[in-house]
Parts: C-alpha cells; structure tokens; sequence
C-alpha cells in the first residue's frame, strides 16, 4: 500500500485513530430539530420518545424525506439505519448527499432496495457529477440490514469517496490531479434521506411489486454524524487543506492495510453488479473505471 511506503507505522496509528470516529463509537448523534428539515409528508415521519430514533413511514399515499439544514463540502457522514423489514420488494431506502434539486446536481448515493420475505437487500451506490450519474454498483450484504442497525458512511475529500458499511469499505472512487467529468469535488452537499416506492424497478428490475397489505413501510435512523466543513455562503471557509482536517489529511487519501484487505474480500465475494464492467452499456470505459485497474 503506498501510503504505509511513504509515511510508514505513523499513517497505520493514525488510520486507526480515525477508525474510532469511522465506527461513530461512543459518540451521540446529533438531535434532529437542530439539524434536520423534513421535505415532505411531515405527518409520515416520527421519533422514538427520547427523540434518539427517527422513523420514516412509506404507505399508499405517500413516502417521506428529511434532509441536513447545513450544507457540506468534504468530510466523514454517517447515520445508523435499519431498513425495513419482511416483504419489502418495490421499497427503496435512499440516504445521499446532494448539492441541490438542480439538473447540475452533484450526489453521492446509497440506495436500499427491499425483497421478497427472505430474499437478500441489495445495496445500490451511485456517484453524479454536474448531472450525469449512471456509476452503479450493486452488493449484496454479509447480514441482514432489517435485524439491526448498521453504520453507513461516506468519507469525502479531494482524493476520494468511500462508501463504508460498518467499518468496511464497500466502493472506493478515486480522484486523479488532472481536472475531470467524473469526481463531485466542487458543490457542497446536503444529506438526505428518504423512503419511497419503486417497485417500476427496484426488485428483480421491477417484476416484484410492493404488497401493501404490509404498509406502513418503515425504516429507522440513528446516531447521524457529520464531521465535515460546514459550508456558509458567499466565502466558503471549505478549502481542502491537509493541515487543519483529519478528512482531508494523507491518512485519509488512500486505504490502510486492514482495510485493503477488507476492500478486496467485498470485491471477490459481495458484487453484483459493476457498471465499469457493463460494457453492454459502455463500450467504451468511463474514464474513471481506470483508476480501478479496468
Ligand atoms: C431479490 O432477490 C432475488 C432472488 O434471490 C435476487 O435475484 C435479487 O437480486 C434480489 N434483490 C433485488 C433488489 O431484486
């Protein structure tokens, strides 16, 4: 791994440093009044009594959404979620950052697609720049994401975005030096999340429609983390710097050992989908599937 040839045991120390703010451990989360708006569909959205757990409701009539107050650029994002559970096929769970509603959007997604009772979730990623996204890659998970909470995470900086589950992590998305079409580096994000149907294509590419004899539809949240720059408008002070952010600092360009490890074992074995390997869809390689040894 180059990063260890280069700094040596110090960047190891550090990367496990990090590793106990990837995890969120023993860190509360942020309250959701001082931090989140819904967007819609207030009435499908409610809190555990203690406001420490967030629900979001998806029946026939509609789904519901909350996203960030604060906008980000860079960072470490993290939420716990446990999806929903039984027959959920044609539910689909989305937890993202996006810089606006716009067409010149910039995302970064996770996307939960429900099953039949016992078929496997599958977790969708996605990467937009300026608008243009089709980057999917689909993995199937090594537990069931409706018995517990699980973390879900992004780090983000100018070297790259890794979408971590738990502490592993399953896409990592490289920046090069040279300016690009493909790395969101420029517009903050808010992050959001939502419930909704889509069972035009979610299972089995739409064959399996949601059954709402199960309706309510429900999935829970807790423990959001934003350890990032806080974007304010008209000077950003979120200028990428190595001196100031553990995010933006060496430690976090690259993967340590352990987790190039942990990287190659998701590639062998949770695959199921690899839009760089689509070549159906893209005879020719989208430029950044290079970086990846394609
Ligand atoms: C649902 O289960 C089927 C059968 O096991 C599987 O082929 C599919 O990938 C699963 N997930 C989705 C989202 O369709």
């Amino acid at each position: 791994m180059e990063m260890k040839m280069l700094f040596g045991v110090a960047v190891v120390v550090a990367m496990a440093a990090l590793m106990g703010v990837f995890a969120g451990e023993g860190e509360k989360g942020f309250s959701f009044k001082d931090n989140f708006d819904i967007m819609w569909a207030e009435d499908h959205f409610k809190t555990s009594p203690d406001g420490q757990v967030w629900y979001l409701y998806l029946d026939k009539q509609t789904g519901c959404g909350f996203q960030t107050l604060q906008r980000y650029r860079f960072g470490w994002f993290s939420m716990k979620l446990k999806l929903v559970g039984g027959d959920s096929a044609g539910v689909v769970t989305a937890y993202y950052m996006c810089s606006d509603t716009g067409p010149e959007r910039d995302e970064l997604d996770f996307e939960f697609l429900g099953n039949r009772t016992g078929q496997p979730y599958t977790i969708q990623t996605n990467l937009y720049k300026s608008g243009v996204g089709g980057r999917e890659m689909r993995h199937v998970l090594w537990f069931d994401p409706t018995k517990d909470f699980h973390i879900y995470s992004i780090l983000w900086n100018n070297h790259q975005i890794i979408f971590f589950v738990d502490k592993v992590p399953i896409r990592v998305y490289k920046n090069t030096d040279k300016p690009n079409n493909f790395f969101p580096n420029e517009k903050p994000m808010y992050m959001y999340s939502s419930i909704w149907n889509a069972d035009d294509w979610a299972t089995r590419g739409g064959l399996e429609k949601t059954d709402w004899r199960n309706a309510p539809f429900v999935s829970s949240y807790r423990d959001f983390h934003a350890d990032g720059c806080q974007w304010e408008d008209p000077y950003p002070p979120c200028v990428s710097t190595t001196t100031e952010n553990w995010w933006d600092q060496y430690a976090a360009w690259g993967l340590s050992d352990p987790q190039e490890e942990d990287s190659d074992w998701v590639g062998r074995n949770l695959v199921i989908y690899d839009y760089c390997t689509d070549t159906e869809r893209y005879p020719e390689l989208p430029e950044e599937c290079s970086l990846r040894g394609f």
